[in-house]
């Protein structure tokens, strides 16, 4: 890094500024990714990935906790490439429709390290899900425990001969802890469209004991997302421990990761780990149980940054700086007024030289006024031609990226120790109309 250049730490592990003052991720010079592969696109440090990944199963050794599995919530980053990472490093996965589910078996992981969610499953999902034999179904509602009971019935001791006879299922409880974060993705609340309230639980846990072929594992539950305190993963496992005594205990995902410089700093991976793992045993859940968590934000958010290309500024009350992606490659600040940061690929901040001074709307090129990537940006006299990162950007990033005004979806390029590979191709104006009936 040349020295003392300033990196926030939302870049990805490994980042840093070269002797040209342009930013290198995963050891791969950005401008000339963008050069390559163009504008916008998803890059991966790879070894970011794999670092986050390797944190959460050493910390729940660390904590003291054997039977302990890390599930990657896939819905975070649903691509082959970074499923298939995250199984070789032996994280479990955690899906929530059968795309997921299909993206999850293609990408290598074993159907019985597989959990699958929803809050409407099909029972076309439901059948997948058992013909597959995934590990746990968390059920959530009590027409899906009827249906789910009668589709095991169906399937008989026939077809599902090699399998077990009975789904193991996990009981979704929405424990009515309030974590703080942005209201569309807190989940804990008792008036909540996911898993049983605490008062309809007793009655879930009967419903499942006597349904025949599902045999009750245990609990899940899931307070919210982006959380920037430990608190509510405590109150969370106090609440459920009410319950009863259960062999496994799913406590979801949430854990909060660094979007800005001026954000709260994020609890660390290790301190969670340790913290969940304390919370369940201080709330009766053994060490000889099994402790299931589902980060997805958490391992790959930081992992990933966007590239753009600017096209066009103008000023008029404000600086308007627009690229070539926005609300179709990043929802995120339109969906949450999420914030982010962003800077001129080729032009950090560097010592003796003041950078990124320039007030800046950076807007996306949506026909939507509400299509702004960063509302207050600071920005090293940006023209067009430019490239322009964004960090943060890898989880639901590319998940919810759409084609929004017929805009192809961005590649997706994964860079480790100076090489650069397409990992998920650009998508071609053919892709828009290959689903076309005529
Ligand atoms: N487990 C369950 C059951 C979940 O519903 C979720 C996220 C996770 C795990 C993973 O949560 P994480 O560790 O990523 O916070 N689109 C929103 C996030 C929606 C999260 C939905 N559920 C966003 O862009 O912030």
């Amino acid at each position: 890094m040349a020295t003392g250049t300033h990196l926030s730490s939302a870049f990805p592990l490994g980042s840093r500024v070269n002797e040209r003052g342009r930013l290198e991720v995963g050891g791969c010079d950005t401008i000339e990714l963008a050069r390559e592969f163009g504008t916008p696109a998803y890059v991966v440090a790879e070894d970011d990935l794999r670092a986050r990944a390797q944190a959460f199963v050493q910390a729940g050794r660390e904590a003291g906790q054997e039977d302990f599995h890390v599930l990657f919530a896939s819905k975070a980053f649903p691509c082959t490439a970074v499923l298939s990472l995250f199984a070789q490093e032996g994280l479990w996965c955690d899906v929530a429709s059968g795309g997921e589910l299909h993206l999850a078996l293609n990408a290598g992981f074993a159907p019985e390290r597989i959990v699958m969610h929803g809050n409407a499953k099909s029972g076309a999902e439901l059948r997948m899900a058992l013909a597959h034999g995934v590990g746990l179904i968390v059920v959530d509602n009590l027409d899906e425990i009827e249906r789910l009971a009668s589709l095991v019935a169906e399937r008989g001791g026939g077809e599902g001969a090699g399998r077990a006879s009975e789904q193991a299922v996990l009981v979704r409880v929405t424990p009515d802890v309030r974590g703080e974060t942005h209201e569309k993705i807190s989940t804990g609340q008792a008036d909540s469209k996911f898993g049983f309230a605490l008062a309809q639980a007793g009655e879930a846990i009967a419903r499942v004991h006597d349904a025949e072929g599902l045999s009750l594992r245990g609990l899940h539950a899931h307070v919210g997302s982006q959380l920037l305190t430990l608190e509510p993963f405590e109150r969370a496992a106090a609440e459920l421990a009410q319950l009863g005594d259960f062999p496994v205990w799913d406590l979801g995902g949430g854990l909060g990761v660094r979007y800005t410089e001026s954000q709260p700093e994020p609890p660390s991976i290790e301190e969670y780990v340790a913290t969940v793992v304390a919370a369940a045993h201080a709330h009766g859940t053994g060490r000889e149980r099994r402790l299931l968590i589902e980060p997805g934000r958490a391992l790959c958010a930081n992992a990933c940054v966007t590239l753009y290309e600017v096209q066009s500024v103008k000023q008029n009350v404000s600086r308007w700086v627009a690229v070539d992606g926005g609300m179709s490659d990043n929802l995120r600040p339109m969906l949450y007024g999420a914030p982010y940061e962003a800077q001129v690929a080729d032009r950090f901040p560097v010592p003796g030289r003041c950078g990124g001074t320039t007030a800046c709307v950076l807007a996306g090129k949506h026909c939507e006024s509400g299509d702004v990537i960063v509302r207050h940006a600071l920005l090293d006299d940006p023209r067009p031609g430019d490239v322009i990162v964004t960090p943060a950007t890898g989880a639901y990033g590319y998940a919810m990226a759409n084609n929004y005004n017929g805009v192809p979806r961005a590649p997706v390029v994964f860079c480790r120790e100076g090489d650069a590979r397409v990992v998920v191709r650009r998508e071609r104006y053919e892709d828009l109309t290959a689903r076309d009936v005529r």
